[in-house]
């Protein structure tokens, strides 16, 4: 079996990881790895390879930055020429990035067989460019890996249940993994001169990051934290914020660090400040309190019980769950049994079967 696995962004590398691991020590399939450029980055794309052991990508598209339809445009021409020669089985896609869109519709295009990873996933707000990407990948995939049972009510309410199967997330198989890699030698992926105490924030949301009076509203929150916050910053929040936020005293802002150092800062942190999707999930699994800086989460399993609390870009309201008493009771078992990526293979396997019947 030929798998083309289209990937591109930060979050695509540590998803596709879990599989990619499987697939390298699979006599019975062969896995092309195109890696778009969308992100290119020293630490925001080759240090996730080579700390993952992700395969060297067959392909870089280099695409770079621009417009989304620039991007994904270009994304999908490259894509297209090589499934053409390939012809794979499979074409892979993971989450709901520009990459995600492009690989799902240049396979399609080619009526090519494209199933897609952390399906069903909504926010149900249509100015988020990741929700247009998630809505037309499912529409259009003809095998979709929902994540939780949420994901799979999504499905089945756009009548895409006959394509849909739950397997679990991803995420959560790689925490659990790399979680043990962390305890077992915690000093070497601790960052170094950073406070002892301190609460975990990431900004990267283009709603956050191309709103000027939210940001402001972050940072303000952020300068009334009782405790340090500690900012791995996305390169565009950075751009962003040079030339108009004045950086509070207890900020402390670094470089975007990698998969493990992430997962070693979650594990000792206070609580988790973020407008990212998949922190959300890690600091759930983890143990730690996430206060989300949106209006909205897909991760709906993680809003019980103060674990996850929802509060845009509102100061008081940060403020308030920066202060409120950690959850008492345990986590929710919603994301599978850490052999999500053990049930996607065998699920691509088994339908390839069928088609030749
Ligand atoms: C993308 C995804 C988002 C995901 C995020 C993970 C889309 C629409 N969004 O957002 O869902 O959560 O990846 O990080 O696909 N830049 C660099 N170096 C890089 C990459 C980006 O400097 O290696 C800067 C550029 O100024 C670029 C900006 O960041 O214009 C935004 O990058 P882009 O890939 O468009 O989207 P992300 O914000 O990273």
């Amino acid at each position: 079996m030929k798998i083309v696995t289209v990937i591109g962004a930060r979050p695509q590398f540590i998803k596709a990881a879990t599989i990619s691991r499987l697939l390298v020590h699979d006599p019975e399939v062969e896995e092309i790895l195109i890696h778009t450029g969308q992100h290119y980055d020293l630490n925001m794309s080759d240090i996730f390879f080579e700390e993952l052991n992700i395969p060297h990508p067959d392909f870089n598209l280099e695409v770079g930055s621009g417009s989304h339809a620039i991007q994904t445009g270009k994304m999908m021409e490259g894509i297209e020429t090589i499934l053409m020669e390939e012809k794979p089985d499979w074409t892979l896609v993971y989450g709901d990035t520009n990459s995600t869109l492009a690989g799902a519709l240049a396979a399609t295009k080619l009526n090519l067989p494209l199933a897609h990873v952390e399906a069903g996933l909504r926010s149900f707000n249509r100015r988020m460019p990741e929700e247009i990407n998630r809505i037309v990948t499912d529409r259009i995939s003809d095998l979709l890996f929902a994540p939780t049972a949420t994901a799979m009510i999504n499905l089945e309410k756009e009548g895409l249940l006959g394509a849909s199967c739950l397997t679990g997330d991803v995420m959560f198989d790689s925490t659990l993994f790399y979680r043990e890699k962390i305890l077992e030698n915690p000093d070497l992926f601790k960052i170094k001169g950073l406070p002892q105490e301190y609460m975990l924030a990431t900004v990267h949301r283009a709603e956050n990051t191309d709103n000027i009076q939210n940001l402001k509203n972050l940072f303000r929150a952020f300068s009334e934290s009782p405790q340090a916050i500690v900012l791995p910053i996305h390169p565009r929040t950075r751009k962003i914020i040079s030339n108009t936020i004045i950086i509070p005293a207890n900020v402390h802002i670094i470089d975007p660090v990698s998969y493990l150092q992430m997962l070693c800062l979650t594990l000792h942190a206070g609580k988790v400040l973020t407008d990212s999707g998949g922190l959300q999930k890690e600091a759930y699994f983890l143990g730690k309190q996430c206060i989300t800086l949106r209006t909205e989460t897909e991760w709906v399993e993680t809003l019980h019980d103060n674990w996850n609390t929802i509060t845009g870009t509102d100061p008081e309201k940060i403020l308030t769950a920066i202060r409120s008493a950690p959850p008492v009771s345990s986590q929710v078992k919603s994301f599978g049994n850490g052999k999500a990526a053990e049930a996607i293979v065998e699920k691509l396997k088994s339908r390839q079967k069928l088609s030749f019947l």
